[in-house]
C-alpha cells in the first residue's frame, strides 16, 4: 500500500518536474543562455555566462542548477558548463529536421492553456484572426521542422512526387501560414510554380514579406480563401497541406475542393500529427505533447486526428493509391492521387 502510494505520488511529481524543465528550457532559449553556452564548446563558467548574457549572476546560478537537473546542461571536467550532447541541434538549430526548441516557446503563449482555462465554462472559441501575431510566429516556428523533414526527404517516399517537382509542377499549398514552406519549396524546386492559400490576412502578409526577402516571390501567387470556399478546377499537379488539415471546418468539403483543384493523376499530400486512435495509446511523450496541442485546437473548434481518418477520407473521396508513412513520432504523411 505504502509503496503504491509512493508510486502514484511519483507520477504526479514527475509532472511538476516536467513543468520545471519546460520553464527552465524556455528561459534558457529566450534569454540567450543556451546560445551563449553553445559558443563555448570547452565550457563557460557562471560568472562569464552572466556577464556575456547581461543577466544577474545569482539568478544565472539558479537557472543553471535547474537546467543541469533537467539534463540539458553538463559540467565539463573543470566544472564549467557545456550543453548536453546534441542539444545544440535539438534546441538551437532551427533548420535541423529534428529541431524541438520551438515547442518550448509555443507552449507558454496564453493561447494554449490560459485562454482555454478562461473559456472552460463558456466554451467560447477563437480563430487565427484573433490570436496574437507573436503566437502565429511561434506556431510557424514549430511548423518549420515539419517542412524540413518533408522537403526533400519525406517527399522522396511519395512515388513520382520529387520527379514532378524537379521537372516543373504547379503546386497548391493549402494553409500556407507564414510561408516557411513556400520559401523552402521555391528554393528546392525552382522549375515549379506555387500558390499559397490561407484564410488569415496576417499570415498571408508575413508570407508575402518572407518570399520577397527570399527573392522567390515571382514563383508564388498568394490566395486569401477558406479551404471550404475554394472553387478551383483542374489546375494543380500537387496539393500539400502541413499541420492544418485537422483545422478544416468541413473536412469532406475541403477534400472535395482539393480533388477538384487537382489535374488527373495529381497528388494530394497531408502532412500532420498522428493523434492516437484510442486513449490507451496516449501515455507516451509524443501523445502527451499532442494532448497539450489539443487545448489550442479546441479553442479554434477542432482536434488533431488519427492518421486512419485521413486514409479513410482520401479513399472516401475517390483518391487512388492512398498510403501513409510515419516521419517522426509526431509527424505522418498520408497521400493519394486523383
Ligand atoms: C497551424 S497553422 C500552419 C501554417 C503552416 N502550414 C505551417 O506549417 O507553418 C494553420 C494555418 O491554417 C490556416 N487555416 C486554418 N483553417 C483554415 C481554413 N479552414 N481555411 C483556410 N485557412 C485555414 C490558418 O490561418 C493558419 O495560417
Amino acid at each position: 500500500m505504502q509503496e503504491e502510494i509512493q508510486q502514484q505520488a511519483g507520477k504526479l511529481l514527475g509532472n511538476v518536474a516536467g513543468y520545471v524543465g519546460m520553464r527552465t528550457i524556455e528561459m534558457g532559449l529566450s534569454k540567450g543562455l543556451f546560445k551563449e553556452i553553445n559558443r563555448h564548446p570547452n565550457g563557460i563558467n557562471l560568472s562569464d555566462l552572466a556577464k556575456n548574457t547581461n543577466l544577474d549572476p545569482f539568478y544565472v546560478n539558479v537557472w543553471a542548477n535547474a537546467a543541469y537537473a533537467s539534463e540539458v546542461l553538463e559540467l565539463n571536467g573543470g566544472g564549467a558548463l557545456v550543453l548536453a550532447p546534441h542539444m545544440d541541434k535539438l534546441l538551437l538549430d532551427a533548420e535541423f529536421p529534428g529541431h524541438v526548441g520551438a515547442v518550448f516557446n509555443v507552449m507558454q503563449h496564453p493561447e494554449v492553456f490560459d485562454t482555454f482555462a478562461k473559456n472552460f465554462s463558456s466554451g467560447k472559441r477563437t480563430w487565427w484572426d484573433e490570436v496574437s501575431t507573436d503566437f502565429i510566429k511561434a506556431v510557424s516556428n514549430t511548423g518549420r521542422p515539419f517542412y524540413n523533414r518533408l522537403i526533400p526527404t519525406a517527399f522522396a517516399k511519395v512515388p513520382g512526387l520529387e520527379e514532378r517537382l524537379n521537372k516543373g509542377a504547379n503546386v497548391l499549398e493549402l494553409c500556407s501560414g507564414a510561408g516557411i514552406g513556400l520559401e523552402k519549396l521555391t528554393k528546392t524546386y525552382p522549375n515549379s510554380t506555387f500558390t499559397g492559400q490561407d484564410g488569415d490576412d496576417h499570415s498571408l502578409s508575413v508570407a508575402k514579406k518572407r518570399l520577397e526577402e527570399a527573392g522567390t516571390s515571382s514563383k508564388v501567387s498568394l490566395l486569401k480563401s477558406m479551404m471550404e470556399d475554394m472553387e478551383i478546377e483542374n489546375e494543380f499537379d500537387v496539393a500539400l497541406i502541413n499541420i492544418s488539415m485537422h483545422e478544416s471546418r468541413d473536412i469532406d468539403k475541403v477534400t472535395q475542393n482539393v480533388y477538384r483543384a487537382l489535374k488527373k493523376d495529381g497528388i494530394f499530400i497531408i502532412s500532420d500529427f498522428p493523434y492516437p486512435e484510442n486513449m490507451s495509446e496516449s501515455r507516451n511523450v509524443p501523445a502527451r505533447i499532442m494532448s497539450g496541442i489539443q487545448y489550442f485546437e479546441a479553442l479554434i473548434g477542432d482536434q488533431l486526428l488519427p492518421t486512419k481518418s485521413y486514409v479513410e477520407l482520401l479513399k472516401k473521396h475517390k483518391f487512388k493509391n492512398v498510403a501513409f508513412t510515419d516521419i517522426s513520432p509526431v509527424h505522418t504523411i498520408t497521400w493519394g492521387t486523383k
